[in-house]
């Protein structure tokens, strides 16, 4: 699919892997709708780049809020793509019984199921929906979507059944959910990614670099969101690659802890 002249979603666009994306598309000709609860963030960046962003506030868990980005989108060009990355942190971590003697709260884990698996389904089907009254390019393709997983959906971490859970789903979901909208010639992938600086980890670079990139085996870095926004972009104009989840990590792979 080439991206050139195409409308995309981004969710989260104002968020660290959703920024560079952003970015990455409007760069390569596409125009995007910065779908993110971040207003200040997402007005800025959508200022930055100009007439082919938007900021739309959008909560993905809300129907009504993500009709709203998907009609931005379709005033900016014929929407073909959209892409997952809004994240955030619902709860604490937490055991399944605490050092305590508790149980894991299950307030928790049932919301970091409704924004990271529930919420990247909610758009997905209703931005597909959209995607498939586009007419079909000259390969038969509407257009595509990309989902973030994390590498934590295989190896999830002490205190992590929340978080893996949920992106173990956004995995789950992916064959089905290619196979469904294959008639329509609508692809869906996913990303896993290892760990990429971006804000969601709340501390400085070097910190950060030295409790995470450490131990990645090459490159011995934390990713850069920016190589994540680049595979978002290969799988766009490579049309064989569907129903599939992409790791992006360096080989690293999560220890227990
Ligand atoms: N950074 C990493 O190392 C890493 C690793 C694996 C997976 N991921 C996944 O990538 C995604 C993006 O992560 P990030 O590091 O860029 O996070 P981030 O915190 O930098 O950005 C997340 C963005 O999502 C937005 N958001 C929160 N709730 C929302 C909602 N209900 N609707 C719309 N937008 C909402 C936030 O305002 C924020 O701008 C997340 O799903 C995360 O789990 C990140």
């Amino acid at each position: 699919m080439d991206v050139n002249g195409i409308s995309a979603i981004v969710t989260g666009g104002a968020g660290g892997l959703g920024e560079a994306t952003t970015r990455r598309l409007v760069a390569a000709g596409a125009s995007v709708v910065v779908a993110d609860l971040s207003d200040e963030r997402g007005k800025e960046l959508a200022d930055e780049l100009g007439e082919r962003a938007r900021y739309v506030s959008t909560d993905v868990t809300s129907d009504d809020s993500v009709e709203g980005a998907i009609a931005a989108a379709t005033e900016l060009g014929p929407l073909r793509l959209l892409v997952n990355a809004h994240g955030g942190a619902p709860g604490p971590a937490a055991r399944v019984v605490g050092r305590d003697g508790s149980p894991a709260p299950m307030d928790a884990f049932d919301g970091y199921v409704r924004l990271f698996l529930a919420g990247t389904f909610n758009t997905m089907r209703l931005v597909s929906a959209a995607i498939a009254r586009q007419e079909p390019d000259a390969n038969g393709s509407r257009g595509l979507v990309v989902n973030t997983a994390s590498i934590a959906a295989f190896e999830g971490q002490v205190g992590q059944t929340a978080y893996s859970a949920a992106k173990g789903g956004v995995v789950g979901l992916t064959l089905p959910a290619a196979r469904d909208l294959s008639p329509l010639g609508i692809r869906v992938v996913a990303i896993a990614p290892g760990t990429f600086f971006t804000p969601a980890f709340r501390m400085e670079r070097d910190e950060a670099e030295t409790r995470w990139g450490s131990g990645v085996p090459f490159p011995k870095r934390m990713g850069s969101p920016s190589e994540y926004a680049e595979l978002v972009h290969s799988i766009a104009i490579n049309d064989y690659i569907n129903g599939e989840t992409i790791r992006i990590d360096g080989a690293l792979r999560f220890q227990p802890k």
